[in-house]
């Protein structure tokens, strides 16, 4: 590489934060010598989204990535540099080059980064806040943490349920009561199911109902041939509707179990190749081991072309925020369509996002998995629990 390099160009990876990190292990032999039994360790990590891990980087090269421009090709005759500290930089992949035959996969991830226009703290947080192979439920055994009891035990009291301004109930401006209706009644059911009963398939034309709600285009508006709107059911930022829907169907009549995606423009799936070993299986990673979910008919893997956005909201400040919401506004439709139906639904946060990349074949510099939702028949029985104190649900 030496010989290469003073001819080769190179700038910086265009987004890259750099983080002053402390990591703390249990240290038994801190204990012995008087010590919190606690080992600190201090380091800076580079913070490069292309990259998907966080890399160590040590003084020379933090200081050089802050003297290195990421829009301006430039070579090594142009910077007073320690060249080792540069050929680091570049196996690192924190550096890029423009010759291809030298860590193109680098460069490659940095050119789709780039092109999807992300804002740099969108990026970082998207990136790094990824999981794989976790195991959430464990994660909660070993905290403590699996009743509301325990949480009030290890965690102490939350903040108060609701915010407070006047100090006595007669200074409220009390809202007029309106008689409750059908749509009333329907939300006061929506509650989150973790009992499902896999005894009973759901009929395609439920299965297809409630899909439809949630994630169907009703109409599409063509501005020009390649500008393409679609009008769905819920709100979407810019009207972009970025989020696709992969399907996980386990029970439903007449749909053979396996993935698919949907596609939102025609009410209809495509079939994906199916995840080795059984479908239970590959749920369960997919829901942190989440063994309340295992049964779900139907889970829908909400996973947004973040480009698509980030079209129109170049490097903007609320684009990630924009596009997570919306995943908010399809599980709340999907909710209640499916609680219409007699069905029940759910929404999971804990997922592990790149178990879902690599079998939906998601290209994390543009897109990614922010939820999971799904719905199916409850079960008659509850063994985990659900929020239903109205009793509107189990008598
Ligand atoms: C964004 C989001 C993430 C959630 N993640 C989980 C989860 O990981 N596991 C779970 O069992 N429930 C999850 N829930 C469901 C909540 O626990 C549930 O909404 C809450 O307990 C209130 O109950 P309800 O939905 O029946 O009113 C999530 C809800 C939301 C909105």
């Amino acid at each position: 590489m030496n010989s290469l390099l003073p001819h080769l160009h190179f700038r910086r990876c265009e987004v890259l934060l750099i983080e002053p990190n402390e990591s703390i292990e249990f240290d038994f032999a801190t204990l012995l010598t008087g010590g919190d039994g606690l080992r600190r360790t201090l380091k800076w990590l580079a913070l490069a989204p292309h990259l998907g891990q966080p890399v160590e980087v040590d003084a020379a090269q933090r200081e050089l990535l802050g003297r290195i421009s990421p829009s301006r090709w430039i070579q090594l005759q142009d910077l007073e540099a320690d060249i080792p500290v540069v050929e680091q930089l570049l196996s690192l992949g924190l550096l890029v080059t423009k010759e291809p035959g030298l860590h193109d996969a680098h460069r490659l991830r940095d050119e789709r980064m780039r092109s999807a226009y992300w804002h740099p703290l969108g990026a970082v947080l998207h990136a790094f806040t990824r999981w794989d192979e976790v195991d959430a439920v464990k994660n909660m055994k070993e905290s403590g943490t699996e009743t509301a009891l325990e949480m009030r035990q290890v965690l102490g009291a939350p903040p108060t349920e609701a915010r407070r301004i006047a100090a006595e109930d007669e200074a409220l401006i009390r809202l007029p009561e309106v008689p409750h209706n059908d749509f009333d009644e329907l939300m006061h059911r929506r509650v989150t199911c973790r009992n499902f009963d896999a005894a009973r398939p759901v009929p395609l034309a439920t299965f297809s109902k409630i899909i439809e709600r949630a994630l169907a285009a009703q109409s599409r508006v063509a501005v020009t041939d390649d500008m393409v709107f679609l009008k769905k059911n819920v709100p979407s930022g810019g009207g972009l509707h970025p989020m696709e829907a992969y399907l996980i169907v386990q029970n439903v009549e007449g749909l053979a179990p396996g993935l698919y995606h949907y596609r939102a423009d025609a009410h209809a799936l495509e079939s994906l190749p199916s995840p080795p070993g059984a479908l239970s299986d590959f749920v369960m990673e997919a829901v942190a081991q989440q063994h309340w979910f295992r049964d779900a008919h139907v889970l829908i893997v909400l996973a947004p072309r973040f480009d698509r956005t980030f079209w129109k909201y170049r490097q903007h400040a609320k684009g990630y925020r924009v596009v997570a919401l919306e995943a908010g506004h399809i599980s709340q439709t999907l909710y209640l369509s499916a609680t219409d139906l007699g069905l029940g639904a759910f929404i999971t946060g804990a997922i592990n996002e790149q178990h879902l990349e690599r079998a939906l074949g998601l290209d994390p510099t543009t897109q990614g998995a922010l939820a999971i939702c799904g719905f199916g028949w409850r079960d008659k029985v509850m063994v985990t629990a659900e929020l239903d104190p109205g009793s509107k649900i189990w008598a």
